[in-house]
């Protein structure tokens, strides 16, 4: 089998994160969403995996580089448009051949591997297996109506009026029939090529489409607050790890990972919760479920719940950052100067509450 990863798309409702990154390299637990994609299919045993790219091509070639890192090879495929998860399949026809493969969105995170799913694919003979998630939200979603025998009835994308709670998880099989579906569907009311439909039409020629409801969590990472709760369960999977130093003077939680040279001086640390490489945390307070990547200085401060990216500065904040997303190298501090004010310098698309 092979693998498939799409990880094009512009990530607009993750302003500003997305601003200058694909949303698919921001990190859960000190790892970018797509880095823990490429593992969960290496883990299956494909090691011949396309990445299927668009205008963030270029850093994400770079961020990823050819795979050898994870013992696979990677094949980049550029699509022309961002028209659709079908259209990304049509254009990775060449790629993927007459096998059979599994096609993976690169901003989801699910529970635990996707191994055995995969397994029972490769043994099967169904033309295509589905993953359906119940989900309190369905019409943000691609929606599955299913039969009295568990079989599939009928898939819609984004319907106003879900026939079911049963949403399409970014996580496909198909074999080689899915060449006619992406070739014979026509765009949907978003102006796409939906996978949706793609499937829709295999059940309406009478393929074998087979759902697979999953039990564990699933995020798709398009918002901040999905970004936070991704974190949350990947920071509670972690077995952790201390690879940089914690001197006497600090109180760390069995559940803390520190990561390699990273300093934690006279500080306390709440797990679960991941400091990365090089980063050095002084006379600060780090809560339960933060992340905060490499080469940060966090100094007389304090954190909670919150994701912090590369390169940050948090000196001398008296009051408690939480529920945050920080992009890389922010500088954040607080000063006693008079009069009392709050002084910014915010990029595009930047959002503060202040309490
Ligand atoms: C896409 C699919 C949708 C699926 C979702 C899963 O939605 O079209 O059917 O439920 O991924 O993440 P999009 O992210 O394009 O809105």
């Amino acid at each position: 089998m092979k693998g498939l990863i799409l990880s094009g798309g512009k990530g607009t409702r993750l302003l500003p994160l997305t601003y200058r990154r694909a949303k698919q390299l921001i990190p859960v637990a000190n790892e970018p969403v797509l880095f823990r994609v490429i593992r969960a299919i290496r883990d299956a045993g494909i090691t011949d995996i396309g990445i299927v790219i668009g205008d963030t091509g270029a850093e994400i070639r770079e961020a990823v580089g050819d795979g050898s890192r994870w013992g696979v090879k990677i094949t980049y495929i550029e699509q022309s448009a961002p028209a659709g998860l079908a259209h990304a399949v049509k254009e990775s026809l060449h790629f993927l051949g007459d096998e059979r493969f599994v096609m993976f969105l690169g901003d989801n995170v699910i529970q635990g591997g996707i191994s055995p799913l995969i397994q029972q694919f490769a043994n099967s003979n169904w033309n295509s297996q589905i993953v359906l998630k119940r989900v309190p939200n369905p019409q943000q979603f691609g929606v599955a109506e299913l039969n009295g025998d568990g079989s599939i009835k009928r898939l819609v994308e984004k319907p106003k009026n879900p026939p079911s709670d049963l949403a399409l998880v970014g996580i496909y099989m198909f074999d080689h029939h899915i060449r006619e579906a992406v070739h014979a569907i026509r765009p949907s009311f978003r102006g796409e090529l939906e996978i949706t439909d793609a499937i829709q039409w295999l059940v309406e020629h009478g393929y074998a489409v087979h759902p697979y409801v999953h039990e564990g969590w699933w995020i798709d990472t398009g918002k901040m607050a999905d970004m936070l709760s991704a974190n949350d369960h990947v920071l509670e999977e972690l077995v952790p790890r201390v690879e940089g130093t914690i001197d006497e003077a600090s109180k760390i939680d069995p559940r803390v990972t520190v990561e390699k040279g990273a300093q934690i001086i006279n500080s306390t640390v709440r797990g679960p919760t991941i400091i990365g490489e090089n980063t050095q945390i002084v006379n600060s307070y780090i809560g339960p479920f933060t992340s905060i990547y490499h080469n940060v200085i966090v100094e007389n401060s304090e954190i909670e719940h919150t994701i912090v990216l590369e390169h940050c500065r948090i000196i001398n904040v008296g009051t408690r950052i939480q529920d945050s997303l920080i992009g890389r190298n922010a500088y954040i501090t607080q000063s006693d100067r008079k009069p009392k004010s709050i002084n910014l310098n915010l990029g595009d698309y930047s959002q503060i509450d202040l309490v």
